[in-house]
């Protein structure tokens, strides 16, 4: 788990118009099962500095913010159906269970912290749980 001190960007809320913006957030892959936008494309944190990371969001009904998100865990913790995994430590959640990334690894330079994976989007229930405890508001959930 990481805070806001811990990293080095300063997290940007995720855009409310992240799945209609198709200019800022073209369907660029998929990844898990889930759709990413944006990934590989260059974009501003909350200092108007550019992300070190460049992973895009992730999943649609419930899509996450990778830039942004510190793996806090919080998500994780309040999900009342359990949708999230961690990225880089798959088939566990929770706060504190994230595998810790190491400065200066080939791992930091592409996610500088695990990220909250949204694996089973499909059964969320739309409680928004998740929405309120994200410390940096990483995570955008769309009600069909
Ligand atoms: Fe879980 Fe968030 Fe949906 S807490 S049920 S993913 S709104
Ligand atoms: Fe990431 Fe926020 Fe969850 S920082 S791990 S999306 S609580």
């Amino acid at each position: 788990m990481a805070t806001k001190e811990d990293v080095d960007f300063d997290s940007k809320p995720i855009d409310d118009n992240v799945l209609t913006d198709e200019k800022n957030y073209p369907v660029t892959g998929e990844e898990d099962g889930l759709k990413v936008r944006a990934g590989g494309m260059q974009r501003l944190d909350n200092s108007n500095k550019p992300y070190p990371t460049k992973l895009g969001i992730h999943g649609t009904t419930v899509a996450v913010d990778w830039d942004g998100c510190i793996a806090d865990g919080s998500c994780m913790d309040v999900c009342p159906v359990s949708l999230f995994e961690w990225k880089l430590n798959p088939g566990n959640s929770g706060t504190g269970n994230d595998k810790k990334v190491e400065k200066g690894t080939p791992e930091y330079d592409q996610y500088r912290t695990d990220k909250t994976n949204p694996v089973r989007e499909s059964e969320c229930i739309f409680c928004m749980a998740c929405v309120t405890a994200c410390p940096v508001t990483a995570i955008k959930v769309t009600s069909a």
